[in-house]
């Protein structure tokens, strides 16, 4: 689809590889021209995986991609309700960040670059790690000094130079997006691109509901990308007809990493809050689609909770306990989330249809608190 990029906050137009506003140093946006969709009469029937959605992705030519995507939702009848499990941990490198990889991948490609960096706390570091080594590109990973080690071994294994920073994921952060303007590689990471490949869980999740959406879809934040995803393929899919509403969001952090929820809570800007939480993979605390976050929960009449540690690891037991399905702390934030709502107030969910993104599972199992 043809595209143009803008600042998300001025609306200041930017070109590659920009990937910050020159102006405000807000996040950009992928603009599409949508008049050029045109999705025959095949696409339904198409099976089901991460590259069916290309035309919704900024990409020219052909896509990079590993087999990602075509993802298990598992459908489960309870008394009450019909619980959808998405089982992202299927993808090639164990996690729905995947996805985003195979356009920041494309795009660096596209572009001409010989190497590529990122900022993370683990799984994107992974993903892109082994996504460039496939591309043959030089990968250097700037990593969170709480990530986990087995997810730094798997990193080093993909063969990308890992940097430990001394500082938690925006310390992180800050380091890629400066290595990347000094030494000509193409920034991966939480941005506009990236945001993009992410929208194909919930496009996936549709299809696999035969085009209806869940009432209510429970999703874990760090950065906030796929939340901000979900609600822009929400929108596509609904301005293209292909569903009538939309799901109500209630975005999942963890009670010691919140921003999103604070922010939510407060109706004020998104402020910085030091992480701690055993989900090292959302130890995020200042989200970079923080604010698209936001739009997404009040677009779908949506809500911000928290759960605690100790939730969390319940939710993560009870998935294995009862559907033998294996997830990260961090990939099971958006099921705890489900169990304490449930708890305090089951009527909401009667007779509903509820999905929950488990979204990884690169940690030993179990881990214990
Ligand atoms: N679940 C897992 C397993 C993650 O690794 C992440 C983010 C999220 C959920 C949150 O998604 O950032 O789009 O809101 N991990 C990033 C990383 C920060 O570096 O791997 P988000």
């Amino acid at each position: 689809m043809d595209y143009e990029l803008v600042c998300t906050s001025c609306g200041t137009k930017a070109a590659d590889p920009e990937f910050r506003c020159r102006k405000c140093n807000s996040v950009l946006e992928v603009k599409y021209d949508y008049s050029m969709v045109r999705l025959d009469n095949g696409f339904r029937k198409q099976r089901i995986t991460h590259k069916k959605y290309a035309k919704f992705f900024p990409v020219k030519g052909k896509l990079f991609d590993m087999g990602e995507g075509g993802t298990t939702l598992k459908k489960i009848k309870l008394k009450d309700h019909i619980l959808f499990l998405k089982l992202e941990a299927e993808n090639p490198t164990g996690s729905f960040k995947d996805r985003g990889s195979t356009i920041d991948i494309t795009k660096a490609l596209e572009l001409g670059f010989g190497g590529v960096c990122c900022a993370s706390t683990g799984n994107m570091g992974l993903s892109i790690a082994t996504y460039a080594r496939k591309a043959g590109l030089k990968c250097t990973i700037f990593i969170s000094s709480d990530a986990n080690d087995e997810k730094k071994g798997k990193i080093r294994k993909a063969g990308a130079t890992l940097c430990n920073v001394k500082g938690r994921f925006n310390t992180a952060l800050l380091s890629a997006e400066k290595f990347a303007k000094e030494n000509d590689v193409f920034l991966c990471g939480d941005y506009h691109y990236r945001k993009e490949g992410q929208k194909s869980i919930i496009m996936e999740i549709v299809e696999q509901m035969e085009y209806r959406v869940p009432d209510h879809l429970f999703i874990q934040v760090g950065n906030a990308t796929l939340l901000a995803a979900t609600y822009k393929a929400l929108l596509e899919f609904k301005m293209l007809r292909l569903i009538k509403k939309l799901p109500r969001i209630i975005a999942v952090q963890a009670a010691g990493c919140d921003p999103l929820v604070r922010a939510y809570e407060k109706g004020k800007p998104i402020g910085y809050v030091e992480p701690r939480t055993y989900a090292d993979a959302i130890a995020v605390g200042y989200p970079t689609f923080g604010f698209e976050g936001i739009t997404a929960l009040d677009g779908t009449n949506g809500i911000a909770i928290s759960v605690k540690d100790k939730e969390i690891e319940d939710a993560r037991m009870e998935l294995y306990d009862k559907y033998g399905i294996k997830s990260e702390p961090g990939g099971a934030v958006g099921y705890a989330g489900f169990l304490k709502l449930y708890g305090e107030e089951p009527s909401i969910f009667r007779d509903k249809k509820v999905a929950v993104i488990i979204t990884g599972n690169n940690e030993s199992w179990p881990k214990s608190l």
